[in-house]
């Protein structure tokens, strides 16, 4: 009995700290990816890479299998291994990738129970979406649940398996549910949604022309409720030759530190709320560029907006040396992320080139395509490896 599931890390193409105030932000499933395989513990132990899993320091896994993994109506302790070539905490989305596979994992794991109305309809006796109201993935509940609904669970009707069973707004949904938990209820859907969804996927306060609406998101904060609204971009037309080079500096700089830095600036200083609007104003015409395949247009939204950041104070010594040693080779390059440290991004069509020049620079550079999968299912042996009341 085994299953494994991956998902892919995340880059920001426009509008990161801008976003935070309400404005687009646009996030590309980048080739990277983080792979979590799980078969029944050989003991009464959750086990992570054969130790005991600890709770505190895999918060992430921990709040999930509470989502989704009735232990007490029977479902058997897991043992859980993950692998990929993601870097941790450096603004990729790693900490996203993994939560969204492992529900990728578990929900293929245990299948789905679904009910049929009178006229045919097919719906679910039990998960997690943006559509159902009755459960909420976001707060904490019976653990003996764990993702049932016993108004429609009662009602089941049959079970569907395998990669059948997965959903992807599930995965972000869980995913977002848990990043939030784990960041002491404060984090942006754009990890958990990109990993989830792959390709390209903007986030804004309000609802954008011009993409597919996916889905609302709202978070109940200490400061407030925030409500983000969720679009996929679709696939950028003509840009097979192109690739992104992510250059890491391998500075770590987190993120609460580098979002309070901006709310500072602008509290003391409210008529920078300007350059906020401007990052925006520059991130849709990157959108809209994206959006006709004027990859020379979207490679000088990505400059400008690392003009921008520079002047919030966001950028680094290293990011800036990062950005510099990949301009002559790209068609523009800005930091991706939070900033302070992490890594930076280049668009370009020599990614040879373009590495070479961030690595002489002291970064360290990993290549991507556009058009990467969201999340998927890689194998399944024997599966359900548990069932309830099946
Ligand atoms: O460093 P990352 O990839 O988690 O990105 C942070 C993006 C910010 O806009 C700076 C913060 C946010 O919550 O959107």
């Amino acid at each position: 009995m085994l299953v494994e599931a991956s998902a892919p890390g995340k880059c920001i193409l426009f509008g990161e700290h801008a976003v935070v105030f309400g404005q687009p932000a646009v996030a590309v499933a980048i080739e990277q990816r983080i792979s979590v395989s799980i078969r029944p513990s050989v003991d009464e132990h959750w086990r992570l890479e054969g130790h005991r899993l600890d709770a505190k320091k895999h918060p992430h896994l921990n709040t999930l299998r509470h989502r989704l993994w009735p232990t007490k109506a029977g479902a058997p302790p897991l043992s859980i291994h993950i692998h990929g070539d993601i870097p941790r905490a450096s603004g990729l989305g790693s900490s996203a990738a993994l939560s969204v596979a492992a529900c990728a994992a578990l929900r293929v794991a245990r299948g789905r129970w679904m009910t049929e109305s009178r006229d045919g309809e097919q719906s679910w006796a039990e998960g997690y979406a943006s559509t159902i109201d009755d459960t909420d993935a976001y707060s904490t509940f019976d653990e003996e649940q764990a993702g049932l609904r016993p108004s429609t669970y009662d009602n089941r009707t049959h079970q569907i398996h395998g990669a059948e069973a997965l959903d992807v707004d599930e995965c972000a949904v869980l995913g977002h549910a848990v990043e939030a938990a784990a960041q002491g209820g404060r984090a942006s859907p754009m990890d958990a949604s990109t990993c989830s969804h792959g390709g390209i996927v903007m986030l804004s306060d309000v609802v954008e022309h011009g993409a597919e609406h996916l889905y609302q998101r709202q978070l109940e904060m200490s400061d407030g409720r925030r409500t983000w609204q969720l679009h996929d971009l679709g696939m950028p037309v003509g840009g097979e030759d192109l690739f992104l080079v992510i250059g890491n500096t391998g500075v770590h700089a987190p993120t609460a530190a580098q979002v309070a830095k901006v709310a500072e600036a602008i509290q003391l200083e409210p008529e920078r709320m300007k350059e906020i609007e401007t990052i925006g104003t520059i991130a849709r015409r990157g959108i809209a560029a994206l959006k006709r395949g004027d990859y020379e247009a979207v490679g000088r939204a990505m400059t400008e907006n690392q003009i921008m950041l520079r002047g919030l104070g966001v950028s680094c010594p290293e990011l800036d040396a990062l950005v510099r040693a990949a301009a002559p080779s790209s068609l523009g390059a800005k930091l991706t992320g939070a900033g302070g440290g992490g890594c930076m991004v280049a668009l370009t069509r020599d990614p040879k080139t373009t590495s070479e020049a961030i690595e002489l620079a002291g970064g360290r550079a990993l290549v991507s395509q556009f058009g990467n999968d969201g999340v998927r299912v890689e194998t399944m042996v024997s599966i359900p490896i548990w069932s309830p009341d099946s």
